[in-house]
């Protein structure tokens, strides 16, 4: 069994704003990105996915869109970012880009023409409505919004100046595909596609039923007391990730991967019929809020097997720019951290980091008031630790501050006087020089487990069997592609665990001690290893 590249890789999320300031504004670039590039190589990430950096009022830092076919002059120009794409195939990488094509910013030329009048030759290009319907958007609040111009109501699926294009306008559609090839004919590897559900709503704009859900989870943006029935996960959207895998499929093998807040079983119709022949990959946006024990994960596990079985494949995530970072959940502890990422660098997943991850960056807390992030401006009358138990990440800015590169000044990320977001105050003990000096490191940690599944076919494209009657604080599954078999052995526990094994090889252990001896495994607290087996 040989998969396609897009099955097999491991994804690293780059912010490129926080990323690397190469011309000291403060601000990360497209430049800063290339400077690192062998940092990332040297990791052993495959495939980079680069958070938007086209032209943009940066309202929503990127994801708000003025042109889709220039840069933002902080990040760059049209060269750098060829040279991007350039310099990371050159290291044998691939790079895929971010595309939002569920809207616009209100300042792209397209919907200041369709929101001049209700006869320009744009007028349909948004969703223009005389009366507002009882949909609200993803952020919260009604996402309907007046404009005087033309006396009628725009919707916004996300923030109020991010106003939705009209899909069912063929030209809008049109152009749309245009520049989905454009940057796939540039070298592009493919897409993460944004809020892919969205961009199909009812064609008669019926409204939500309600909803017992307050707050949207990383799983389901239904809250606020309102099912997205009519706003989100439309029969157009699966039929969409069909033809926009056609549409990849003219440039060779691309990976798309859609960013879809939506039960399981309705992200399994976006991959498409039993061939896989809509999206290649859809997060799973459920373990955003894992909990750190062996009974969350087995379950988690079991369930994905049972809806993304052979020939799809799940993506385990674990952070992104949106949510909690998952150290912070974590408490800070590596050990922990450790183990979650032998966890997801050895299911059977792609698996997606997020910048900092490697070295256990946590949030910085930041108050609303002064956010950057608009959402949190919205939330400002209500109590912090409200939105804390109810695990819900109002500022994104938290998770979102540059990336700890050393102990020098701004960690190394710039060397303005003030960079964009504050650098968390830890830098001088999390930083990635420090990590790399230390050998049983996070940063370390994660190298060993990238190029350790790298050079294992089992865990890159090999079947995953949970294993049962293990000690409760102990998950086990067993890897299995051609002759090979590896057996995984993960100890969510504090307290050490022995696992009886028939017989068994260690050929990875994640702490001094995880090691098997005379027929049993002896699992350190967090302790993890895995073992050539023979089933
Ligand atoms: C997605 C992005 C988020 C952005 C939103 C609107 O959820 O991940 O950062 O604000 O879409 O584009």
């Amino acid at each position: 069994m040989s998969l396609p590249w897009y099955h097999k890789t491991t994804l690293y999320q780059i912010y490129p704003r926080s990323f690397m300031d190469s011309n000291d504004d403060g601000i990360g670039d497209l430049q800063g990105i290339i400077q690192k590039l062998d940092y990332l190589k040297d990791l052993g990430f495959e495939t980079i996915w680069v958070s938007p950096f086209f032209a943009s009022p940066q309202r929503d830092f990127g994801y708000d869109i003025s042109n889709y076919l220039s840069i933002a002059p902080e990040y760059g120009t049209m060269d750098d970012a060829l040279q991007l794409i350039e310099e990371t195939h050159r290291r044998g990488m691939r790079i895929i880009l971010d595309l939002v094509l569920d809207h616009t910013s209100d300042q792209h030329p397209w919907f200041l023409e369709s929101r001049s009048s209700r006869n320009n030759p744009k007028a349909g290009w948004y969703l223009w409505k005389d009366k507002p319907n009882n949909w609200h958007s993803m952020t919260g609040g009604s996402g309907w919004h007046y404009a005087k111009e033309r006396g009628q109501y725009y919707w916004a699926s996300f923030l109020p100046f991010q106003p939705d294009l009209n899909w069912r306008n063929p030209d809008v559609k049109k152009t749309m595909f245009e520049i989905a090839r454009f940057w796939l004919a540039k070298g592009a590897d493919g897409y993460r596609l944004d809020i892919f559900n969205t961009i199909y709503k009812d064609a008669q704009f019926r409204d939500n039923p309600f909803s017992w859900k307050l707050v949207p989870t990383p799983d389901d943006t239904s809250g606020f007391f309102q099912k997205t029935t009519y706003s989100q996960d439309q029969p157009e959207s699966f039929d969409l990730a069909k033809e926009f895998r056609k549409l990849t499929d003219e440039f060779g093998e691309k990976l798309t991967i859609g960013e879809i807040a939506a039960r399981r079983e309705v992200l399994r119709k976006y991959a498409g019929e039993e061939i896989n022949d809509g999206l290649t990959l859809i997060f799973d946006f459920e373990a955003l809020q894992f909990k750190f024990t062996a009974e969350y994960f087995r379950r988690l596990i079991a369930d994905i097997e049972k809806r993304f079985p052979h020939p799809f494949m799940p993506v385990y995530v674990f952070s992104n720019h949106d949510k909690r970072r998952s150290a912070d959940r974590l408490g800070g502890d590596f050990r922990k951290a450790k183990l979650l990422a032998m966890l997801q660098f050895t299911l059977r997943g792609v698996p997606c980091a997020y910048y900092g991850e490697e070295i256990g960056m946590v949030n910085l807390k930041l108050p609303f008031k002064t956010a950057l992030d608009p959402i949190p401006h919205k939330y400002t009358f209500a109590p912090r630790l409200l939105f804390d138990l109810l695990d819900v990440t109002v500022n994104r800015d938290e998770v979102r501050t540059p990336m700890q590169w050393d102990a020098t000044k701004n960690a190394g990320f710039s060397s303005a006087e003030a960079t964009w977001l504050p650098v968390h105050a830890n830098y001088e003990q999390v930083n990635v020089e420090r990590q790399k000096r230390e050998t049983d490191s996070l940063l370390n940690t994660f190298k060993s487990l990238l190029n350790f599944r790298r050079e294992n076919p089992a865990l890159q494209e090999g079947s995953l069997e949970l294993v049962e009657d293990l000690p409760d604080e102990v998950l086990g599954y067993i890897r299995k592609a051609g002759s090979q078999s590896l057996l995984a052995l993960l100890n969510f526990g504090q307290k050490p665990r022995d696992v009886n094994l028939k017989s068994a090889e260690t050929v990875f252990s994640l702490a001094v001690g995880d090691e098997a001896k005379d027929g049993v495994a002896h699992l350190g607290g967090f302790g993890g290893m895995i073992l050539s087996v023979s089933v």
